[in-house]
């Protein structure tokens, strides 16, 4: 039987030279590899209390959109600097060459809250770290940080465990 891995497509020098690109594209057009990556997502989680999930631009709004619809929780979207429309609280964070922002709208979460935070992929962890620095200003709490691949090489999972986060992920692939 397929595994969540087998769909997911490397495309070699995307979008520099050098770079394997991990694309997440072929397992969301595939109905069975979307399902079981949903499923096999939300498997730690079941009966814990989420009130809402929270994703990371871009690819996390689509897994997490399912995953609160599977959850019948409500989904919060955490965006590229300047995209959110209301009121926000901005993060930035570190990427390979300079800095970038991410954004919630500032009354996203309320105190309390639990939520769960989901993207495609972890390198770095940068963009999650912006991600939990955000919610967690909101007076949110995280459950978990769910990712369907972890390039274990760039750190990533070291760097959130170390902030006492709960990792998730299906699948590694080398950086
Ligand atoms: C990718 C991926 C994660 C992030 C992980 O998004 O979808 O969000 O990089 O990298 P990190 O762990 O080193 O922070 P990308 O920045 O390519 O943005 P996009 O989804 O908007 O294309
Ligand atoms: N983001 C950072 N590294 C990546 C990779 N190798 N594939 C897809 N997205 C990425």
């Amino acid at each position: 039987m397929k595994t969540v891995k087998d769909y997911i497509r490397t495309i070699a020098d995307f979008p520099h030279e050098g770079i394997m690109f991990r694309d997440v594209t072929t397992l969301f057009a595939d109905a069975r590899g979307f399902r079981m990556a949903i499923d096999q997502l939300l498997n730690p989680y079941a009966g814990m209390r989420i009130d809402k999930v929270v994703g990371l631009e871009a690819r996390g709004f689509i897994l997490g959109g399912a995953i609160a619809h599977q959850l019948s929780v409500g989904f919060v979207p955490i965006r590229k600097k300047g995209k959110l429309p209301g009121a926000v609280i901005s993060q930035a964070y570190t990427l390979e060459y300079g800095e970038a922002v991410m954004e919630v709208h500032d009354d996203a979460l309320q105190a309390g809250e639990k939520v769960l935070i989901v993207d495609d992929l972890l390198a770095t962890g940068g963009t999650c770290e912006a991600g939990i620095r955000l919610c967690e200003r909101l007076g949110a709490e995280i459950v978990g940080c769910a990712f369907v691949i972890d390039l274990p090489d760039l750190g990533g999972r070291a760097l959130l465990e170390k902030l006492g986060m709960k990792v998730h992920v299906l699948c590694d692939f080398e950086g």
